[in-house]
């Protein structure tokens, strides 16, 4: 049997295109996002990809271990993860409703560091594995008035970036994808569609296939587009109260 990755998000967005260009290159697909009906679709999409799919909400009590379970009961390794599912949030932190900005760390950055703990058990016996961590150019800088969108992508950039380091030398690879605005469904879900930052939004099957490339190539950090790149280099020179203000400037309508 050919390689298999794991992709969490897969039902739309970059998960989606993620699951176009790995079924190109021939992998077993197992594919978790919440909406089934939506996975079932895909499945048949692809009908000469093998395709397992697996529907949770990984922000239930135990899910995680669970999905994990699952697939090792299924005898599947995992070769390559892709820690893609998340979402976002626009409003004024103390506006916007707790449980769900709770719920989102929850997402971005416990079921993320969750599974990376359980597939890296497997990946560092196989001495062998690649993983992608899916960031965003909000990595880089606060994000006012996504304040806890950002702080997570924040700590998903400092986590991976960390592993590298340990991993050196293991046969595993990290990879941190840090796309800026891209049309997916996450515009509409963090109600942010109509902002500024979304009026130029990168097509989705673009920043996957620079992300695939630089996944495959053992890239450490990948930001797709010429702007997104010139904007977190800038970053890196401005005072940070002016970052916030141009920030908080491009997130409004
Ligand atoms: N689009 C952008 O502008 C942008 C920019 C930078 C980074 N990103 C990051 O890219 C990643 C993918 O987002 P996207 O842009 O492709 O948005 P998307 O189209 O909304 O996709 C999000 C995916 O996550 C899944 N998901 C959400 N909540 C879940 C849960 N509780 N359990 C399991 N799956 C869940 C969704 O599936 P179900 O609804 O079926 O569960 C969906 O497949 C996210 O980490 C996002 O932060 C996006």
């Amino acid at each position: 049997m050919g390689k298999t990755v794991l992709i969490t998000g897969a039902s739309s967005g970059l998960g989606y295109e993620f699951v176009k260009l790995f079924s190109k290159d021939n992998y077993h697909l197992i594919l978790v996002a919440r909406n089934l009906k939506r996975l079932e679709e895909i499945k048949i999409e692809f009908p000469s990809t093998k395709i397992t799919i697996i529907s949770k909400d990984l922000t239930a009590p135990n899910a995680v271990k669970e999905l994990y379970e699952k697939i090792k009961a299924q005898k599947f390794n995992v070769d390559v993860l892709v820690n893609n599912a998340g979402f976002g949030l626009l409003g004024e932190f103390d506006k916007l409703d707790l449980k769900r900005q709770l719920n989102m760390i929850q997402l971005n950055i416990s079921v993320l560091t969750e599974l990376t703990h359980y597939v890296l058990q497997e990946m560092k016996s196989r001495k062998d594995g690649k993983i992608m961590n899916v960031a965003s150019v909000a990595s880089f800088e606060p994000g006012p008035l996504m304040a806890v969108y950002y702080a997570t992508k924040a700590y998903v950039l400092s986590f991976s970036e960390a592993l590298v380091e340990e991993l050196k030398g293991s046969g595993i690879t990290i990879t941190t994808l840090c796309p800026g605005p891209t049309s997916t469904n996450f515009g509409k879900v963090a109600s942010a569609d109509k902002s500024k930052m979304f009026s130029r939004a990168m097509a989705a099957d673009v920043a996957t296939k620079i992300g695939y490339h630089a996944l495959m190539k053992n890239k450490r950090v990948v930001i797709p587009g010429a702007s997104n790149k010139a904007m977190v280099y800038l970053v890196k020179f401005m005072p940070r109260s002016l970052v916030t203000k141009v920030v908080k400037y491009i997130s409004q309508q």
